[in-house]
């Protein structure tokens, strides 16, 4: 065979596992190429910083840290980073991520924070244990986005907040499967929660908290169908009328 035709063959085998894998196990799949991404990041960076996550759950929703105090908080899908060490005046910090046990490996064992190893599908706490739960760049990550929704609702004490940070409009990609909109988003958190404020910034940077940053809003951002990232506060209300 020449080179080029080994080449070639390279390519076909390589496409051919990404297919076997994507659509054998999706989850694993899914899974294996999330860590692959904190394992590179850990190479180069070291220790993962974590100081940013301070200024999104407290100043960006318009919350003062003291507004924390004695609290249950739950970060779902929190990476590794240890995104809860700030919140040292909350009664409990719980990081979940069904790759927690892999990301203790990686450095978060050092974290002043609990980390809890499970899909946010299925969340091992009772119901009205938080009184806020964040989903920072993890939303669109999950296998099930009704689910996790109607976890989120039922774990979510009455008058607690959830504080949403999500990309939206984007095509489904192997580590981001949903393409979500706000629209479908706010209906889909309804009875339970009300929309509180809502913004959609635009992406002029990869990463979302960068964007987010730099403050380039949408002047529609219910209406927007451009990609970018979706910032809300939802609060929970007693209303069960409908939903999960
Ligand atoms: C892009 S990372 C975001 C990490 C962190 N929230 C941040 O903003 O730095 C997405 C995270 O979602 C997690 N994830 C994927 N599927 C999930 C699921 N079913 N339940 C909870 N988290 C999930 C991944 O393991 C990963 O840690």
């Amino acid at each position: 065979m020449s080179g080029k035709g080994i080449v070639r063959l390279g390519i076909w085998m390589k496409q051919a596992v990404r297919r076997l894998g994507a659509t054998t196990w999706p989850r694993r799949w899914k899974e294996s190429k999330e860590l692959a991404f904190w394992k590179a990041k850990v190479k180069t960076d070291g220790v993962l910083a974590n100081h940013y996550y301070r200024h999104f759950c407290t100043t960006h929703f318009g919350l003062a840290e003291s507004y924390y105090d004695g609290k249950v908080i739950l970060d779902i899908g929190c990476g590794p980073r240890g995104s809860l060490e700030w919140a040292s005046m909350a009664a409990r910090r719980v990081g979940l991520d069904p790759l927690a046990k892999e990301y203790l490996k990686l450095g978060a064992n050092q974290h002043k924070m609990e980390y809890v190893d499970s899909p946010s599908e299925n969340i091992p706490m009772k119901d009205g244990a938080c009184d806020v739960v964040f989903s920072f760049n993890s939303l669109d990550h999950v296998a099930d986005v009704e689910r996790t929704v109607s976890e989120i609702k039922r774990v979510t004490r009455l008058g607690g907040l959830f504080l949403l940070l999500v990309e939206v409009n984007h095509k489904p990609t192997e580590c981001e499967p949903h393409e979500l909109t706000p629209k479908k988003l706010i209906e889909l958190l309804k009875p339970q929660f009300v929309c509180e404020d809502l913004q959609v910034y635009r992406p002029v940077d990869p990463g979302m908290y960068r964007s987010i940053r730099a403050d380039e809003k949408f002047d529609s951002p219910g209406d927007t169908k451009e990609p970018g990232w979706m910032s809300a506060r939802f609060v929970r209300t007693a209303n069960e009328s409908s939903g999960g």
